[in-house]
């Protein structure tokens, strides 16, 4: 596998001496100009996906790269926590996180991402992680992964669903991996990936950086 690491463009913010940190950043021209360099320098290369930050800076940089051969999906009923989850953890329960769709898009919006860039598989993970979601989208291969649905059952759904689709390295972000002590008390997104591990002897993991102190991610791919 080749890896290519590129740098967002210069922005306005860059130009003004402000520290972005989490902020959008927007790209100046010589930003816009620096992307387009990158492009035509990576034009002739066989790219298969390119993951960049939602970060306006990056995203805007990474478009400029040809993002399309990348397709976002989102999944949840945007109705909080399924029903059992009061039986699985003793503070996580049924409804908590509820956020309806178009307060979830307005959230969106506020960051620059435009909530029409993502396909929305609007539903229980147990009436849309299937083959017929598979098929109606043609969805053939995944690269990137964030769970974030906190309990093992719907984190247990997510893996089983995308198992069939790991046949390149795919990236896996696990956001509530330590909520509530739950990697130490052996539950929730802990216990369903070390569950995953044991089902699938064909993949190989490797702990990769968090982006937080309470995520994991892991890098999977295939044995040789
Ligand atoms: C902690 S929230 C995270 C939402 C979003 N990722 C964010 O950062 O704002 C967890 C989300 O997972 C969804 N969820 C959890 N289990 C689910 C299931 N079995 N089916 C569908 N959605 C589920 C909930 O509806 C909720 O919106």
């Amino acid at each position: 596998m080749k890896l290519i690491i590129t740098r967002h463009g210069e922005t306005e913010e860059n130009k003004a001496g402000i520290i972005q940190g989490h902020l959008p950043g927007h790209l100046s021209a010589t930003g816009i100009k620096q992307a387009e360099k990158v492009a035509l320098r990576l034009k002739d290369e066989k790219i298969d996906f390119i993951y960049s930050s939602d970060l306006a800076r990056a995203s805007d940089t990474a478009k400029k790269m040809n993002l399309k051969s990348m397709r976002f999906f989102g999944f949840d009923a945007f109705k909080g926590l399924p029903e059992g989850t009061d039986k699985e953890h003793d503070v996580l329960q049924k409804g908590f996180y509820a956020c309806s769709f178009e307060k979830m898009k307005e959230c969106l919006k506020r960051r620059n991402i435009n909530p029409n860039d993502i396909t929305w598989i609007n539903g229980w993970y147990d009436e849309t992680l299937n083959n017929k979601t598979i098929e109606k989208h043609n969805i053939k291969k995944i690269g990137i992964v964030f769970v974030d649905c906190d309990t093992y059952s719907s984190s247990k759904a997510v893996l089983d669903f995308l198992t069939p689709l790991i046949t390149e390295p795919v990236i896996f972000c696990f956001d509530d991996w330590k909520l509530y002590n739950m990697d130490v008390k052996g539950t929730g997104e802990y216990r369903s990936f070390n569950e995953f591990l044991e089902k699938n002897i064909h993949l190989e993991v490797k702990e990769i950086k968090s982006y937080n102190r309470k995520s994991k991610s892991f890098l999977i791919k295939l044995k040789k």
